[in-house]
């Protein structure tokens, strides 16, 4: 099956990908320092993920995909992000490590935790998540079908939404569509895997918004994309 992405963008990491990560960061400036920084942490973090899947290939965002998160957050400056899908929890770090970084905001993870799988290995979701960066975050235990729908009442309206729960069309179609309606002129709305199927460009469409700045960073690291909401409520 064949999907529009109109920005679809081959990236690798080298120049053009940083100076991709320029463009979505705006206004805030970052050194290849401040990439190196985030780069240990990721790779200081994976280490400890390894250990505990030993075997098994943990499922969490990749080295790209967590900078791209932690400079658009960086750039952004949201006061309220919500995730779906938060396994070991290496987006919710990059998520919580930038709202630290900017002084400002807070996120709602929802996370439902695997069963009879070894992932996890016993593990809390969001285990990872040490310290203070916990102050700035609520975990919802539960299938989004059953909690997006009264957290999004509750919050009224989203700075930033991140898919990564379960890549199925039904899915992604009803996360997308329902976080949409809370999303305003300048929210940023983030999947990853986002080329599995066309939820995302249909999602836009269906409430009239723009598909022409999709961005999607996609090589053998990435599948990782969204774009600004312009125009909406
Ligand atoms: C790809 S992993 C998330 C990786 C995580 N974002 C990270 O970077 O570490 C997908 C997670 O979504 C959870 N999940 C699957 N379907 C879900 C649903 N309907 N609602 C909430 N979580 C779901 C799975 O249990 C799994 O923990």
């Amino acid at each position: 099956m064949n999907h529009i992405f109109p920005s679809l963008k081959e990236i690798r990491f080298t120049d053009e990908w940083i100076s991709f990560l320029r463009s979505i960061a705006g206004d805030y400036r970052f050194t290849t320092d401040d990439i190196s920084t985030i780069s240990s942490e990721y790779e200081e973090m994976m280490n400890d993920i390894r250990a505990v899947y030993k075997e098994h290939e943990p499922s969490v965002l990749s080295l790209k995909e967590g900078l791209a998160l932690y400079f658009v957050i960086r750039s952004v400056k949201p006061e309220t992000v919500v995730e779906t899908g938060v396994s070991d929890g290496m987006s919710s770090l990059m998520i919580l490590k930038a709202i630290n970084d900017n002084g400002i905001g807070h996120l709602y993870s929802i996370g439902y935790p695997e069963v009879g799988m070894p992932r996890l290995y016993g593990r809390e979701p969001g285990w990872i998540i040490h310290g203070d960066l916990r102050a700035k975050w609520t975990l919802i235990y539960g299938k989004t079908s059953d909690k997006m729908p009264p957290l999004l009442e509750k919050l009224r309206s989203v700075d930033v939404f991140l898919h990564d729960s379960e890549h199925s069309y039904p899915n992604m179609k009803f996360e997308f569509s329902l976080a949409l309606k809370y999303m305003h002129n300048g929210s940023i709305l983030l999947s990853d895997d986002v080329t599995s199927n066309s939820a995302i460009t249909e999602s836009l469409l269906d409430r009239g918004l723009s598909i022409s700045n999709l961005t999607v960073l996609k090589d053998s690291e990435a599948d990782f994309g969204g774009t600004v909401i312009r125009g909406g409520k």
